[in-house]
């Protein structure tokens, strides 16, 4: 451990990264920025191809700071998992999606641990940093590891340390925001410790692995439930004829004991509408049902149609009919300022709207274009003369970039999910 322990402290230890995406690349760009030799590894060849090229696929990482990294060789990325036998420590980063039945997939992870078993060698640090349920580092990935005849704590080191990027967030960075850490032993959160030292201010240990995964499912947890309970409140005063945006704005003048949380139409993100639902799972394997996730989730996932029918009704005062209707969607990502647009409820809204019958169109000045199974569509250029031609705007983003007095000015009728408007009194105006 010791040799380990000082090839982390001197930077001489190699390092790889097994998944570049949202979490995966930063974390990879973090480390080569501090002076390691790192490799990311993946299994799609276009972003192994975009790495080595100095090219940034994802908005928080700027491409002259990858492309020096690369051309300096403290970074590459590569299809390559026999690499892993030079590597002293890898941080696993692979997506943990929920499958068609909502239940955990971690085909992923194991596949991950499964190619690592090939080349795992003694005196190497592994560490699962993907967002995951109770016991999956124990259970799933040691004995896959172990498997080789290889000692956990001995031979080689094992731990968990959730991620806690925020994509989009100018202030917390990799770097900044604190970090949880758990080993399988306690030599294994010795070593998982140091080498988070070298790129993170300030690492929290806890007491296992499984105390960590909770860790992060609580935090994911914490904010669907009370998104879903403002949600909620939302359709209590749309039912009270009240604006929700003042009882908040003015419940957020208590300096203590409350804490804002805002409404929109639905949650997005590969974190919020599918955490919780990893914790929720592992606790009806054990005979109980977590009933604040599975409330909050159907509250959540209910929203996109609460924001359709007040685009019904909106039309309907004007006597017209979703069916036919010219609507645009502004604002696809899941939420301001960012290009992801995974699990995104703006989708479900444009899918709603075309099933009945809609002509739907989008603008989002970080996506351009929307290319999932159901829908294939490209934002499009807004202009006074495009406005005027839409029956309603729905607003599901509060983008920085827009001008809403004169999208106000233009358009014949808006649904603001988001507050965007705020300060602007026009009629046409809706509310969530
Ligand atoms: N995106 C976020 O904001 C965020 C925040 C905190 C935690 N997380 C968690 O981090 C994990 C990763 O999320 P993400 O947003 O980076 O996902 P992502 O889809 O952006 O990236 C995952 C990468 O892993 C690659 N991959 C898949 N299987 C692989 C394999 N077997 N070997 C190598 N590479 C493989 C994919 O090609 C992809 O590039 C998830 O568990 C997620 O819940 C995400």
């Amino acid at each position: 451990m010791e040799e380990l322990l000082k090839k982390i402290s001197n930077k001489t230890a190699r390092i790889a990264v097994i998944g570049v995406g949202y979490v995966g690349l930063p974390l990879a760009i973090e480390f080569a920025k501090e002076g390691f030799n790192v490799i990311g590894i993946d299994t799609d060849p276009g972003k192994v191809e975009a790495i080595n090229n100095g090219s940034s696929y994802i908005q928080d990482v700027q491409k002259e700071e990858l492309t020096s990294l690369v051309q300096s060789e403290r970074l590459r990325a590569t299809l390559d998992y026999s690499l892993l036998k030079d590597i002293d420590a890898i941080s696993i980063c692979v997506p943990t999606p929920l499958n068609k039945t909502k239940d955990p997939d971690v085909s992923y992870i194991l596949d991950a641990a499964d190619k690592i078993s090939k080349f795992i060698h003694a005196k190497q640090l592994v560490v699962l940093e993907s967002t995951t349920y109770p016991g999956t580092t124990r259970e799933l990935i040691l004995p896959i590891l172990e498997e080789t005849g290889l000692k956990v704590g001995e031979d080689f080191y094992l731990a968990f340390s959730p991620e806690r990027i925020d994509p989009g967030n100018k202030f917390y960075k990799t770097r900044n925001t604190p970090k949880i850490v758990a080993g399988i032993t306690p030599k294994c959160t010795e070593v998982a410790k140091l080498l988070y030292q070298q790129v993170i201010d300030t690492i929290v240990p806890v007491s296992s692995t499984e105390t960590a995964e909770v860790v992060k499912l609580l935090e994911n947890t914490f904010r669907s439930v009370n998104i879903a309970l403002v949600n909620e409140v939302a359709i209590i005063c749309n039912k009270l004829k009240l604006n929700v945006w003042e009882v908040i704005e003015a419940a957020a003048t208590k300096p203590f004991g409350y804490m804002s949380f805002y409404p929109g139409p639905g949650l997005g993100g590969h974190c919020l509408p599918i955490d919780p639902s990893y914790l929720s799972w592992k606790l009806r394997t054990l005979d109980y049902r977590a009933r604040f996730i599975e409330l909050a989730s159907e509250i959540n996932t209910e929203m996109p149609y609460f924001v359709t029918n007040k685009i019904t009704d909106g039309l309907n005062v004007s006597r017209k009919s979703v069916n036919g209707s010219n609507i645009l969607v502004l604002g696809v990502a899941y939420k301001k300022d960012i290009d992801d647009i995974r699990e995104s409820p703006a989708l479900d809204i444009i899918k709603i709207l075309k099933e009945k019958g809609a002509e739907v169109i989008f603008n989002d000045p970080n996506v351009p274009f929307i290319k999932t199974d159901e829908l294939k569509m490209s934002s499009v250029v807004i202009d006074e003369e495009l406005l005027k031609k839409m029956d309603c705007v729905v607003i599901t983003t509060d983008h920085s970039g827009y001008n809403w007095e004169w999208i106000t000015e233009n358009a014949n009728l808006i649904v603001d999910t988001r507050n965007a408007t705020r300060g602007i009194n026009e009629d046409k105006i809706i509310r969530l």
